[in-house]
């Protein structure tokens, strides 16, 4: 990259904010900083010799990291974009990168209407506009109160903008502050806006959630609409299977065609899409996995990205996040998220409130620091109440235009939405059946190797034991070194005892005598067998009751799964 301009020959004469020291390379070099500008986030650049035009090659580079020592304050730096064709001159001046040259390097300036802004980078005062196309399916994660639900929305603001379908999965009642302005008012999206709840607990939502399923899936996504599914105060388990049934509605509905491509948010996803295998998790497995071929795709938002499906996890394209303190969550992080590495594990650490990384296929490569801007409507704290704010008068033309939908709707379909709301509500019991179901099986397994150890041990003491069959076997025999200390110190006696008999019968067979000795030898060997019988006769014991327990425990599951079978029905 070269450029012209006689600011630079300026620059260049003017003070460099440091210069490289130690060894350098044509992708990273370290600096010794003498100007106080410099941070963690600043992009700074090195100029090649001056060319017959007079024009100069540039270099810009990021700062991996940060420190200092005896000489002053270091940093590493890393070439962004194209890089030098031989390693710098060590005590090569370092300039400030200019804003042109950062912006053209990042891929930032894109045009508006294509793309999202979800601030500005952090240490500049210029936005940073990413396309939406290449967004993907989104991965937000952070600590609590770091910014996620935040970001969430000013994600929400930006699609509307475009005009993208959305639909939005509320667990707390957050997302119906999208209705309301910043300031107050009700917001420019007000009329694209369509909230789900249950009315007697939410009141500022527009049509009561038991008639979701009565709906056509082109009712809840289509363009210019944002449906918020409100689930404040249904249990958890009832989200959760109401989020995979209406998942698997939308998707089925995306493969087919039915519905434009759209976005989904889910916010708190691992509650959903843990690393247990559930009927949710599993559609959201697909969803995340074969959903964007049809244009189906995800917002996730978790702050423990340790408790997602791997999955799923590793299905995120880009990434945003946001401060975050355990260590593993910051691990598993670094290790899913594309070009983050353990480089950034304290910038993770030292995340500002609602400042974010992001990296992934939004942005080219190279992770990029952002502070998210300020959001255009409310940020909804839970059971946000958006009839706090509006007027009498268009709380009432809302609910015209809501009612209106419903309108559309034959009583039959009505009636079947209703019906498969109730049988969600319901599921609890269910849903506590095949929890039982489950353990109960774990169990049986769990019982069932157990008691294959404890057999696998009693053969080998059968075996040890058999005495008198020793002869013929002249190898040796290996003491098998997973046993438990016990049962190898039984076998080793065995042994021992074995070529004590062995040497002894050899003794007799060639006629010598030593009768008293042998009495005595075969009085020990007596009571050694004694017990060894005594041993494996404890052993089938236990084993007898392990297996008593067993079936015990496949009765109990046999009779759980016809009664669930019968609930079923
Ligand atoms: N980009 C931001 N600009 C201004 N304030 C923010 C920003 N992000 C977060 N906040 C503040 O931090 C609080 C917690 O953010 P929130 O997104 O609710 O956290 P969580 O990560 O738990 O979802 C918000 O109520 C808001 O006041
Ligand atoms: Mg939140």
């Amino acid at each position: 990259m070269s450029e012209d301009k006689d600011d630079i020959e300026l620059d260049i004469d003017q003070k460099p904010v440091g210069r490289l020291v130690g060894k350098t390379k044509i992708a990273s070099a370290k600096i010794l900083i003498e100007d106080k500008r410099v941070e963690r986030t600043t992009y700074l650049c090195i100029y090649g010799e001056r060319k017959d035009d007079g024009t100069r090659d540039y270099y810009v580079m990021s700062i991996g990291k940060i420190w200092n020592d005896s000489q002053g304050l270091k940093a590493e730096l890393n070439v962004v974009g194209e890089r030098p064709p031989r390693p710098f001159e060590v005590g090569s001046k370092v300039f400030l990168a200019k804003n042109k040259q950062i912006i053209d390097l990042l891929g930032i300036n894109n045009p508006q209407e294509k793309s999202v802004a979800l601030g500005e980078l952090l240490g500049y005062n210029f936005e940073v506009n990413l396309l939406v196309k290449n967004f993907g399916r989104v991965f937000v994660t952070g600590r609590s109160g770091s910014g996620k639900s935040y970001t969430m929305g000013v994600l929400c603001e930006e699609l509307m903008d475009k005009g993208i379908p959305l639909v939005i999965l509320d667990r707390h009642g957050e997302y119906g502050s999208l209705k309301i302005d910043a300031n107050g008012g009700e917001s420019e999206y007000i009329d694209a806006i369509i909230e789900f709840s249950d009315l007697s607990i939410n009141k500022g939502a527009d049509i009561d959630i038991e008639y979701l399923f009565s709906l056509d899936e082109k009712d809840i996504v289509a363009p210019n609409l944002c449906s918020i599914v409100n689930m404040r105060g249904i249990s958890l388990e009832a989200q959760e299977t109401l989020a995979g049934r209406l998942l698997k509605k939308l998707y089925k509905a995306s493969t087919s065609r039915k519905i434009p491509p759209f976005y989904l948010l889910l916010d708190e996803a691992h509650l959903f899409a843990g690393k247990k295998s559930s009927e949710t998790s599993d559609t959201v497995r697909l969803f995340s996995q074969e959903g964007r071929k049809f244009g189906a795709n995800l917002v996730l938002g978790t702050q423990r990205p340790q408790l997602l499906d791997t999955t799923i996890r590793a299905q995120a394209g880009t990434w945003v996040v946001h401060h975050l303190t355990d260590v593993n969550d910051v691990k598993i992080t670094i290790s899913s998220a594309e070009d983050l590495t353990s480089a950034h594990k304290s910038d993770i650490s030292g995340l500002d409130q609602g400042e974010g990384i992001i990296s992934g296929e939004a942005v080219s490569g190279i992770p990029l620091f952002v502070k998210v801007r300020k959001r255009k409507t409310q940020h909804g704290g839970m059971g946000f109440n958006a009839l706090d704010f509006l007027s009498e008068k268009t709380i009432e033309e809302l609910k015209q235009r809501k009612s209106r939908i419903l309108q559309n709707k034959s009583p039959e379909q009505l009636e079947a939405g209703k019906e498969m709301f109730e049988e969600v509500l319901g599921d609890k019991t269910r849903n506590e059946l095949l929890d039982m179901v489950a353990e109960l099986k774990q169990k049986v397994k769990k019982l069932e190797t157990e008691v294959e150890t404890w057999k696998g041990k009693y053969e080998q003491l059968k075996e040890g034991g058999a005495l008198a069959s020793s002869e013929s076997a002249g190898a040796e025999e290996a003491i098998s070194s997973d046993l438990p200390e016990d049962v190898k110190e039984l076998q080793m006696d065995l042994k021992v005892w074995k070529e004590k008999y062995k040497a002894l019968k050899k003794k007799v067979e060639a006629g010598g005598e030593q009768p008293a000795q042998e009495a005595g030898i075969s009085k020990e060997a007596e009571r050694k067998i004694e017990n060894l019988k005594k041993y494996t006769q404890e052993l089938e014991q236990k084993l007898n009751k392990l297996k008593t327990e067993k079936d015990e425990a496949i009765r109990i599951a046999e009779e759980t799964i016809k009664e669930y079978k019968k609930l079923k029905r």
